[in-house]
């Protein structure tokens, strides 16, 4: 394959995970949540007021402002509306949701997520193919309640990207549930996950979110990153990401998405291939 045709495909691939991104939102969440009218009222009207603000200070042009409107016209022609929000905007609504907890730090859910991944053991493989590139990695550690109790039967979720920085269900040409998986935990809240290193993501840069970091100058990245769903009953669910150390894209992630408690202390695994890393989970009851 030439430099060119692997350029064509990635680009035709990134193309393709705005449109199902918008898809998938639509059947699970797009109902939208309670519409209070004292809110919206609020809500609204303090977003149209920093817009209007920004306009006047700034000093737009209707260069600028007919920029806009075309610009927001390819967002949702592009399906890119799922892809906007959680770049720019889910860590600040990640915040204010979570920052009553005691336990594990969540972070941003982003828009790959698939419910009802492949059960697996406690100690089993995610799904992957044969040839699976990318370094191996056991992924492992405990789930407890504050109390420090451990927490049986705990699911894990676990997705991320491949080695390419594909999430299967929103690239062409990966296995369904490729690097998907749900771990029920031992009596113990131990798990022990086979899977390997993704890379780190670019959002795709061929569509209206492409074209605004382009425009501004900004870069495409996010940081190597696991995903993961952590529940148990009686607990309040966990949606959170965890990093790989010396990734240059920790520092600038372009969805604002790193704590530093979630970066992975991984160590070359004892008597095997590749990698392995403890890290333990701890839910809020609800
Ligand atoms: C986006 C993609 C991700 O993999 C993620 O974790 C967060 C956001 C995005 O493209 O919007
Ligand atoms: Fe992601």
């Amino acid at each position: 394959m030439s430099d060119t045709s692997y350029v064509d495909e990635v680009a035709a691939r990134a193309a393709e995970s705005g449109r199902t991104a918008t898809e998938q939102f639509r059947q699970r969440l797009g109902g939208g949540g309670a519409t209070d009218q004292a809110r919206v009222d609020l809500l609204a009207s303090r977003v149209i007021k920093a817009i209007n603000e920004t306009v006047i200070e700034e000093r737009v042009t209707y260069e600028e402002y007919n920029a806009l409107k075309a610009w927001l016209i390819k967002v949702g022609e592009d399906g890119e509306w799922p892809l906007f929000m959680d770049v720019w905007v889910e860590h600040s609504v990640e915040e204010v949701a979570n920052d009553h907890r005691s336990g594990s730090k969540g972070t941003i859910e982003g828009p790959y997520y698939v419910p009802d991944a492949p059960t697996e053991p406690w100690n089993g493989t995610i799904p992957m193919r044969d040839d699976e590139p990318g370094r191996p990695l056991l992924f492992q550690g405990q789930v407890r309640a504050v109390d420090g109790a451990p927490l049986a039967g705990a699911k894990v979720e676990l997705w991320h990207a491949d080695n390419l920085g594909f999430y299967s269900q929103f690239a062409p040409g990966v296995p369904q549930w490729n690097l998907r998986g749900t771990f029920i935990a031992n009596d113990e809240g131990r798990f022990e996950i086979h899977t390997i290193e993704p890379a780190p993501y670019q959002i795709p840069t061929d569509g209206a979110c492409g074209q605004l970091i382009a425009a501004a100058g900004w870069h495409a990245w996010r940081p190597a990153h696991l995903h993961l769903k952590v529940s148990h009953p009686g607990h309040e669910l966990l949606t959170t990401q965890l990093y790989f150390p010396g990734d240059p894209h920790n520092e600038d992630d372009i969805a604002g998405a790193v704590k530093p408690e979630l970066i992975l202390a991984p160590r070359p695994r004892a008597g095997g291939d590749g990698y392995e890393v403890d890290y333990d989970f701890v839910l809020d009851p609800e």
